[in-house]
């Protein structure tokens, strides 16, 4: 069989077969995660078909409403919604769902419930959508952890506590990354057979990058710490400036980070004292993948994953990236604590 003149491994590891042997590893493991990836994969292949066609399909644009979190809610935000949340109940493995989309907890029907909680944002970066800018979906998954029916309780976990926790970025690829037993694991879509095929093994985040990824537009809002780190990476002492990139979308802001190294900012501002970003669904996934590919995230004062949320659609200023760009502005962080 032959694709773009490129031949098919028989052998090539796709994403449901890299899983099914993940499950192997465990005798006592139900397949249960197994099902749930599976129906997650499921949505993320639909996600970006409907976004490659956007275009023609009229997809493009806002259906007229404000989401809980007062943002424009486009139609492919919709889609992706629903898909999601479909796509999981009927895997009969989660009891309970959070979506950045929907103000409450969703609780599956009883007769579909399984022992997972999963927390996703469908459609990451949604004011990219109509100018074909990368966008992405991002998810976590924790395990029910006390007996009966779900409660908000049961969803305000620690990163500490994700099961898997995972992304898919549609970029120039479609490609969708997932943290499962301590390491990364990225896999690129195939679009001639439907299949995301493993592309990037035991992915690992440079120590140190070259680049610092922010929105310089809130500068005269930020932190004195905020402004002499990014000052120093500017303008440093020793050694070249650092690059700067921003794409405005956390799945492709971060992906590049651990491909390239560097460091991701959303740090608090005079207007949104407790930064944009939400814990469940975009800081402690991400913060899960980013530290089990070998790096650090934080809120500047305690790691990503030690927080306990309080509440489902809770945010927090979020720094993550290479260990020694993160330990660089924590030590300023500090100096200006003390
Ligand atoms: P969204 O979930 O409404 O798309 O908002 C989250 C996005 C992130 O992807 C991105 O990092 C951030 O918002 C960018 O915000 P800003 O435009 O303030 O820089
Ligand atoms: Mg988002």
């Amino acid at each position: 069989m032959e694709s773009q003149g490129k031949h098919f491994d028989s052998n090539c590891i796709t994403l449901t077969r890299f899983v099914l042997e993940e499950q192997r590893k465990y005798p006592e493991a139900t397949g249960d995660l197994t099902q749930l990836l599976n129906a997650i994969q499921t949505a993320v292949k639909v996600v970006s078909c409907a976004v490659r066609k956007a275009g023609i399909t009229q997809l493009f644009g806002t259906v007229g409403e404000q989401n809980v979190q007062g943002e424009e809610v486009k139609k492919l935000d919709v889609l992706a919604n629903e898909l999601f949340v479909n796509m999981i109940k009927s895997s009969f493995t989660a009891c309970a769902l959070v979506s950045e989309e929907n103000e409450k907890m969703i609780e599956i029907e009883t007769d579909r419930q399984g022992k997972y909680i999963v927390s996703f944002d469908p459609l990451d970066g949604s004011s990219n959508i109509d100018c074909l800018v990368s966008i992405g979906s991002i998810f976590a998954i924790f395990r029910k952890t006390e007996p009966g029916p779900p409660t908000v309780q049961d969803a305000l976990q620690p990163g500490k506590n994700v099961v898997a926790a995972g992304y898919a970025l549609y970029g120039s690829a479609t490609m969708m990354v997932i943290a499962l037993s301590g390491s990364v694991n990225g896999f690129m879509l195939d679009p001639a057979i439907g299949e995301f095929i493993l592309s990037d093994q035991d992915m690992r985040i440079p120590a140190r990058g070259k680049i610092y990824s922010i929105n310089e537009g809130y500068t005269t809002e930020w932190s004195p710490a905020i402004k002499e780190y990014v000052e120093s990476k500017k303008n440093p002492k020793n050694g070249k400036p650092y690059g700067a990139r921003y794409v405005g979308s956390m799945v492709a802001d971060v992906h590049r980070t651990i491909k390239y190294g560097g460091i991701f900012l959303y740090p608090a501002t005079a207007s949104a004292p407790k930064g944009k970003l939400r814990m469940l669904y975009e800081g402690i996934p991400m913060s899960y993948i980013v530290t089990a590919a070998g790096g650090a995230a934080t809120n500047g004062q305690i790691p990503i994953l030690d927080i306990i949320p309080e509440q489902i659609h809770q945010r927090s200023p979020i720094f993550l990236g290479s260990k020694d760009d993160v330990a660089d502005l924590l030590e300023i962080i500090k100096k200006h604590t003390e």
